[in-house]
């Protein structure tokens, strides 16, 4: 179960989709000045060095991050997030690719906090000392499904929840789905990310369905897919649900991901998508 390692997808389209909307989702919600928890249940190693073999294995950065690092034509809605990956590679050469916990770390305030939780030991370690020394930081070799009842509701009463299982067992969204109604139960107000694949669009539209059906409200679905077909064996889209998107986040992920599209596409296919699924 655990032969998934995301340094193998690292920078990848999937990765620049998921991260520049998270970037986005922290500045909203660090608009307010009261500080905010943010939980990462499947946080990978933090940080990821595009030159090491396994990266290089496949270079799916080069189809993603690689693309765009240089634009200086990007939209406002976009910019932080280039800026914060070109903020980890000192000499504009694209190195090193920031994952979600490292784009958080950078995103943080003083007086917020942030729980990284990691099921493999290895990559747990990694996760480790890369923040070691910082005080806002709690990383834990733990279920990510079982963090959720381990950290919310937190003290601060405003978070922001990435899920972002790397799909490796089956069954993955019937898990997700599960683990979300009860997060959403013990903590109805708090803004939940949940990062998916598409490729059976009978299971995706299923667990969307089943999201509705549980009383979720406020529920947008964010899509970008880079490619007309599929790709063997590998990904040509993927989803992003937020529970309680912040203020007009519809718009910014728009302009966002219009961008994005036209960018990444590879042969002019696929599409981008912003559709509520409940509760505009
Ligand atoms: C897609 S990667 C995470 C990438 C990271 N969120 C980022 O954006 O940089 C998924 C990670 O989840 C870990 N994982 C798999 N099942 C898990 C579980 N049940 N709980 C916590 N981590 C898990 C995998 O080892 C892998 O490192």
């Amino acid at each position: 179960m655990l032969a998934y390692r995301h340094l193998f997808h690292a920078g990848n389209f999937a990765d620049v989709f998921k991260h520049a909307l998270l970037v986005q989702l922290a500045i909203a919600i660090a608009r307010k000045e009261t500080p905010f928890f943010y939980l990462d249940t499947h946080a990978g190693i933090g940080r990821y060095d595009l030159q090491h073999a396994w990266a290089q294995k496949n270079s799916e950065y080069r189809d993603g991050i690689a693309r765009i690092f240089s634009r200086t034509d990007c939209p406002e809605a976009v910019r932080p997030y280039l800026e914060a990956v070109r903020a980890e590679n000192t000499d504009a050469q694209l190195h090193f690719y920031p994952g979600s916990p490292a784009l958080m770390g950078r995103l943080l305030r003083s007086n917020d906090r942030m729980a990284l939780t990691e099921l493999n030991r290895k990559d747990c370690e990694q996760l480790q000392s890369e923040f070691a020394g910082d005080r806002r930081v709690q990383v834990r070799n733990m279920d990510g499904y079982q963090a959720l009842k381990a950290f919310l509701p937190p003290k601060e009463r405003r978070a922001l929840i990435l899920v972002d299982s790397s799909f490796d067992r089956a069954n993955e969204l019937r898990r997700i789905a599960d683990a979300l109604a009860m997060a959403h139960d013990r903590f109805a107000t708090g803004v939940y990310a949940i990062w998916y694949p598409l490729m059976g669009s009978r299971d995706t539209s299923e667990f969307e369905r089943h999201l509705v059906n549980i009383g979720l409200r406020k529920l947008l679905k964010l899509e970008l897919s880079v490619r007309s077909g599929s790709p063997q064996g590998g990904l040509s889209g993927s989803a992003m649900l937020v529970v309680n998107p912040p203020y007009e986040f519809d718009k910014t992920a728009s302009a966002l991901l219009h961008w994005l599209w036209k960018a990444l596409s590879v042969d002019g296919g696929g599409r981008y998508r912003v559709k509520w699924l409940s509760g505009e």
